[in-house]
């Protein structure tokens, strides 16, 4: 199993960390287009490989794509992050050029590949990769549902005062601080509805808290999150790679699914071996189902910023 992850930068590396301690991939490949820089992570990275236990072999690359030749899985991490008080949307001058190089040399290098976008603005990414390698729609996947909703997870516990292996809930939507929906109405603690725990105004808190994830991290970080954003895609890799059937709300192209069409956005899907292996469509209330077509609407506008 052959995984390459593009972008070395915290996120990049964060995923080729996550991976390599998982311990299910043969090799990762770490590129990245400034000279040294993967190379340097990832010997950083191969050096933890003793300490942490893992066998995964780790290489970096500054951009040859004939390193990443023939891989199971790719990564796209490149492009910049966003700075505090900026929208993930804002990227898209400079990110949708350099998603699109990217994309097509990792494909023209490993045209089997499954393709997991994490680039910002990630659904507007995912699409433009659609749109610009020719891979079939179940291999291109983008990262942000499995991101947002461990925070979803991660706000809920606070609140209730439960621990987070106890919660379950799920956020579909658009990757945005307006797009998100966090779905409270199917959040759990251990098989019981959370309103059963905390007020409808603590549950809408959690609920805005959980859209702005991102942003509250980016304040603080001074540039966006990169620990569990690598988590997140380490957990997709992990379920293809290991063929688990996993369910994770991603961003994938949607063509009539929940009504919608010629877009990707975060909608709950099964993975496996062959990517995307089935779109699982759940019955929505009516404002979560008002929300997702707002949602919609917005990742759409982003959309027709791009230049194919
Ligand atoms: C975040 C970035 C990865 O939400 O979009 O932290």
């Amino acid at each position: 199993m052959k995984i390459t992850v593009v972008g070395a930068g915290a996120v990049g590396a964060s995923c080729a960390e996550y991976i390599a301690i998982k311990n299910f991939a043969s090799e990762v490949v770490l590129l990245d287009i400034k000279k040294g820089f993967a190379e340097g992570k990832a010997m950083d990275l191969m050096q933890c490989a003793s300490l942490n236990g893992f066998d995964t072999k780790i290489t970096g690359s500054t951009n040859d794509y004939n390193k990443t030749a023939d891989s199971d899985i790719c990564v796209v991490t490149s492009g910049i992050p966003r700075k505090p008080g900026m929208t993930r949307e804002e990227l898209i001058g400079i990110n949708a050029g350099i998603v699109k190089t990217v994309t097509t040399s990792l494909v023209e290098h490993s045209p089997n590949t499954v393709l997991i976008v994490v680039s910002n603005p990630m659904d507007t990414m995912t699409y433009l990769a659609h749109k610009v390698t020719g891979l079939p729609k179940h291999k291109i996947i983008g990262m942000g549902g499995a991101l947002d909703s461990a925070r979803f997870k991660f706000r809920l516990a606070e609140a209730i005062g439960a621990p987070i292996s106890d919660v379950d809930g799920m956020v579909i939507g658009g990757h945005s601080d307006v797009g998100m929906v966090p779905l409270i109405s199917h959040a759990t603690r251990n098989s019981i509805k959370v309103s059963e725990f905390i007020s409808n105004e603590r549950l809408e808190k959690v609920k805005q808290d959980t859209k702005v994830g991102g942003a509250t991290l980016t304040k603080l970080l001074g540039t966006s999150a990169w620990y569990a954003p690598g988590a997140a895609v380490s957990g997709l890799v992990q379920a293809i790679a290991c063929d688990q059937k996993k369910i994770f709300p991603c961003s994938v192209l949607l063509e009539g699914e929940y009504g919608l069409s010629d877009l990707c956005i975060g909608v709950p899907v099964v993975l496996g071996t062959d990517g995307i292996e089935d779109i699982v469509e759940i019955e929505l209330s009516d404002s979560d189902k008002a929300h997702l077509y707002t949602s919609a609407e917005g990742v759409k506008k982003t959309n027709s910023l791009l230049e194919f």
